[in-house]
C-alpha cells in the first residue's frame, strides 16, 4: 500500500452505465480489501440501490430543490438518504447548461441535502473564454459566494468547463491557484479537481497536497482505468 496522503476519488458516470457494469464494478470493489483511496460511486438514479457500498461511498448526480410533492420525474434528497447515499454532486456543469440551473437553484439542493445529513459537492468552473479574459478567479468568487458563510460540511470540485471530456487538462500549478483561492474564500472540508483525468495524468495530479481529491467522470466508467486511478 502507497504511504500517500488518501483523497477522496468520485466517480461521476453521468448518464451511462447498465445492471452489468455496475454488477463488475461491485465485484472488484469486494476484491479490494481496503482501498488506499476514499471512493464514492456516483450513478444514474436506478442504479443506485443496486450497490453495495463495500468499500466505497454511495453518491447521487443530483437531487430536486424541494422535500417532497408533486414534481413529476424529480428525486429528494430524502429518498436519497434511504438509499444509503452519503454524497450529492450539485451544480454539475452540464446540469447549469442543459438544465439551466442557476446559482439560487444549486443553493436550494444544498439546503435539501444539507439538512438531510447528506455531504454536498458542489461544482464551479470557468469557461475557456472566462480564463483567457482573466476572469477566473471572479467567475469561481460569484459561483460561492452563498457558500462563504457556510458552516455544514461540504465539499468543493473545480470543473473547468473546458477541461471536461476534452482531454485537456490545466497546468497543475494552475489547478493549485484555484484551489487555494476556493480554501480562502469558504470552510469547505475538500476541494476537488475534475476535468479529464485518467490514468495517464492522475499521478500529478494526486501528489499535489492542494488537491484534496478527484471528480472523474468518463475514465470511471472503465473498471480497468478506474482501478488504476483509485490505487495510485
Ligand atoms: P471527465 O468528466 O472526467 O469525463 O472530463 C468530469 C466531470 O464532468 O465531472
Amino acid at each position: 500500500m502507497s504511504n500517500k496522503a488518501s483523497k477522496l476519488i468520485v466517480a461521476n458516470w453521468k448518464m451511462n452505465g447498465s445492471v452489468e457494469l455496475i454488477n463488475s464494478f461491485d465485484s472488484f470493489f469486494s476484491n479490494i480489501a481496503f482501498p488506499h483511496h476514499e471512493v464514492v460511486m456516483c450513478v444514474p438514479y436506478p442504479y443506485i440501490s443496486f450497490l453495495k457500498g463495500k468499500n466505497y461511498f454511495i453518491g447521487a448526480q443530483d437531487c430536486y430543490e424541494e422535500k417532497n410533492g408533486a414534481y413529476t420525474g424529480c428525486v429528494s434528497a430524502a429518498m436519497l438518504k434511504e438509499l444509503n447515499v452519503r454524497y450529492v454532486i450539485l451544480g454539475h456543469s452540464e446540469r447549469r447548461k442543459y438544465f439551466s440551473e442557476d446559482d439560487a437553484v444549486i443553493e436550494k439542493k444544498f439546503k435539501c441535502v444539507s439538512n438531510e445529513g447528506l455531504i454536498p459537492i458542489v461544482c464551479v468552473g470557468e469557461t475557456k473564454t472566462e480564463r483567457d479574459g482573466g476572469l477566473m478567479l471572479d467567475i469561481i468568487e460569484q459561483q460561492l459566494s452563498f457558500y462563504k458563510n457556510v458552516a455544514d460540511e461540504f465539499i468543493i470540485a473545480y470543473e473547468p468547463l473546458w477541461s471536461i471530456g476534452s482531454g485537456k487538462i490545466p497546468k497543475i500549478s494552475e489547478i493549485e491557484e484555484v484551489l487555494e483561492f476556493i480554501k480562502q474564500k469558504t470552510y469547505c472540508s475538500k476541494v476537488l479537481y475534475g476535468g479529464s483525468v485518467n490514468s495517464n495524468n492522475v499521478e500529478s495530479l494526486i501528489n499535489s497536497c492542494h488537491i484534496d481529491g478527484l471528480l472523474v467522470g468518463g475514465a470511471s466508467l472503465l473498471v480497468e482505468q478506474f482501478s488504476k486511478i483509485i490505487k495510485i
